[in-house]
């Protein structure tokens, strides 16, 4: 098995069961043509995002990096009317990508898309009285997630999803010495759900188009 299977097995998925749609492509070519980096979520993980927000009756939901908006549209897909989604990005050039994609998505009214460093904007999220959220993604600056993670668990009612991507990142979660600061943070965010009796969670490894990685799964009691 090799990187090269992964990518036709995504393929054939994206294929049948998980097809990008006029909008969801229109997102990736914007992002692509914009320079911004190809680190989206692939379709396949898109749609589970989608389906986990169903599954859980999302109505107010959290993303912590928007990038060009790819993962907030396939996010702000499972909110029913009334629903809102706010999802927090570093950089505001890549803000304005994914806005015009979310518009152009037929997503604008239900998404806001807030700029800078996400520990920063998130005092104003409590003050303002947003949230508790039904559905937390954290996919922004790794060295942030247990911080997000943190963040979001004290905003977030009983019954709760919480997931976080990019925690095994080659299988580097495993290695006690690898020296990378994003490594050293799965490390802690996963001892920390250890301790934190409010929550169970579990680590499911991915492979697919854009390599070997692996998720965070956490339901709030
Ligand atoms: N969720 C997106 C991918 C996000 S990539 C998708 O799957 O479609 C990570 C994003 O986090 C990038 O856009 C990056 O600019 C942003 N980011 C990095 N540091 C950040 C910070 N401190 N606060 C908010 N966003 C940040
Ligand atoms: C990176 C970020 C992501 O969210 C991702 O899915 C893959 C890579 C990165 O910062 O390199
Ligand atoms: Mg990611």
């Amino acid at each position: 098995m090799d990187q090269e299977t992964f990518a036709a097995v995504d393929a054939f998925v994206a294929e049948t069961v998980a097809p990008d749609d006029e909008a969801l492509t229109a997102a990736v070519d914007a992002a692509a043509a914009a320079g911004l980096p190809a680190i989206a979520v692939t379709p396949p993980q898109g749609r589970l995002l989608t389906l986990l927000a169903r599954a859980v009756g999302a109505r107010a939901i959290l993303e912590f990096g928007t990038l060009g908006g790819y993962s907030t549209i396939h996010l702000a897909r499972a909110l029913p009317e009334g629903g809102r989604l706010v999802s927090l990005e570093a950089k505001p050039e890549f803000a304005a990508v994914a806005r015009a994609s979310v518009e152009r998505a037929g997503l604008g009214e239900l998404v806001e898309i807030r700029v800078g460093p996400a520990l920063e904007s998130l005092p104003g999220l409590a003050e303002e009285g947003v949230g508790p959220f039904d559905f937390t993604f954290i996919d922004a600056d790794k060295v942030n997630t247990p911080h997000y993670f943190a963040w979001a668990l004290e905003h977030s009612r009983p019954g709760a999803l919480i997931v976080a991507d990019n925690v095994v990142r080659g299988g580097a979660l495993a290695d006690p010495e690898d020296p990378d600061p994003a490594i050293g943070a799965q490390r802690e965010f996963h001892r920390m759900l250890a301790e934190e009796p409010r929550v169970g969670a579990t680590t499911i490894q991915t492979v697919g188009a854009k390599g070997y990685d692996g998720f965070t799964l956490a339901v709030v009691n």
